[in-house]
């Protein structure tokens, strides 16, 4: 099966996107085609440094292969070797209603926060559709967040494939129920944009102001408490071994539970599951032509099965290629 999936260079990742996407890609590297990739042309609708977006990327490059992700088996690439995507982003926006994209909640969301939109802004699921499609994908592991581009990117490539025959493969969304939606520390979905994120590389005293700045209600130690709506909680739950969580919603139902002791408890296990991850980031800081090395045969693989789909797209659509 076909795996694909992508993060934006547009920040430090966070357990959300680990939880959330990351950990699924490494579970689904080996037996499959796993193709994963920094989606650039995406960040630069808003990062718009290029030293920045240049350290971004790269950056996001050493978070993969830190947290496991093996280029023996998955390919790792960057947006940009694989220019072929803009080209089909256009034939596909050719295809593409306004009306979808005005629906798209992600823009709605940007504009809502106050970012002056682009048309680069407006017109991301067209590209992430591309993204999606240009590689046959069967399957994309993402956040809850992530849906909706999906769905859009599914319809895009019924309609496609309606007006211009059967040559692009719908995609299904790979969310895990467990993880769709993982709590920052003021309790609204964990994201760059909210700043509410705690991040996967973040070690000492950074890391412990954020676990211990978690949002809690003010129900006293005596009383029961209710687990679920608990964001020290839900967040201990995707570290914790299961036996351990079971104790946990124990001692909040039972009442006597200060929310410092999880919060304590929390830090600890954040600390331990990540600590050989940021070390092995570290050493990857040191082999900065080995990464360079990766993205480049990533690069390579990734374009020759994204131009032999543009080759089939340009007949079909009746711009045959004459080279
Ligand atoms: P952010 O919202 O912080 O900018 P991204 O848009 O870069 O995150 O997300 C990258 C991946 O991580 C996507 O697949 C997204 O669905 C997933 N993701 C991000 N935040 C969360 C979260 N809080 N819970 C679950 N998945 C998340
Ligand atoms: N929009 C995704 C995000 O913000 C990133 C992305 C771009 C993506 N292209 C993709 C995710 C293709 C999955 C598949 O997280």
């Amino acid at each position: 099966m076909r795996i694909l999936s992508g993060i934006q260079p547009s920040g430090r990742p966070h357990l959300g996107n680990y939880y959330g996407a990351i950990r699924q890609y490494i579970s689904l590297q080996s037996g499959n085609e796993p193709f994963y990739f920094i989606a650039s042309y995406h960040a630069l609708t808003a990062v718009q440094d290029s030293a920045l977006l240049r350290e971004y990327t790269i950056g996001v490059a050493l978070d993969f292969l830190a947290l496991g992700l093996d280029p023996a088996q998955a390919t790792l690439f960057a947006q940009q070797d694989v220019p072929e995507v803009t080209e089909l982003s256009w034939i596909l926006s050719c295809v593409t209603p306004i009306g979808m994209l005005e629906r798209a909640v992600s823009y709605k969301d940007k504009i809502a926060q106050g970012l002056s939109p682009n048309h680069g802004l407006f017109a991301y699921p067209v590209l992430q559709a591309a993204d999606i499609l240009i590689y046959l994908s069967d399957l994309v592991p993402v956040g809850q967040d992530q849906k909706q581009h999906i769905e859009m990117t599914r319809d895009i490539a019924a309609k496609f494939n309606q007006q211009f025959g059967d040559i692009l493969v719908i995609p299904e969304p790979y969310i895990l129920d467990s993880t769709a939606v993982v709590p920052g520390v003021d309790g609204r979905k964990m994201s760059k944009s909210y700043g509410n994120e705690i991040g996967i590389f973040d070690e000492g005293p950074a890391l412990k102001k954020r676990v211990m700045s978690i949002v809690t209600d003010s129900i006293s130690v005596t009383d029961p408490k209710d687990p679920e709506t608990s964001t020290p909680f839900l967040l201990l739950r995707l570290l914790a071994a299961p036996d351990e969580t079971a104790e946990w919603e124990i001692r909040y139902r039972a009442g006597g539970l200060g929310y410092g002791d999880v919060k304590k408890r929390l830090l600890q296990l954040v600390d331990e599951t990540f600590a050989p991850y940021r070390e092995r980031r570290r050493q990857l800081e040191r082999e900065p032509d080995y990464v360079m090395d990766v993205l480049r045969e990533g690069g390579k693989r990734a374009r020759a099965v994204a131009q032999q789909v543009m080759h089939r797209v340009r007949d079909a659509t009746g711009l045959p290629t004459t080279y």
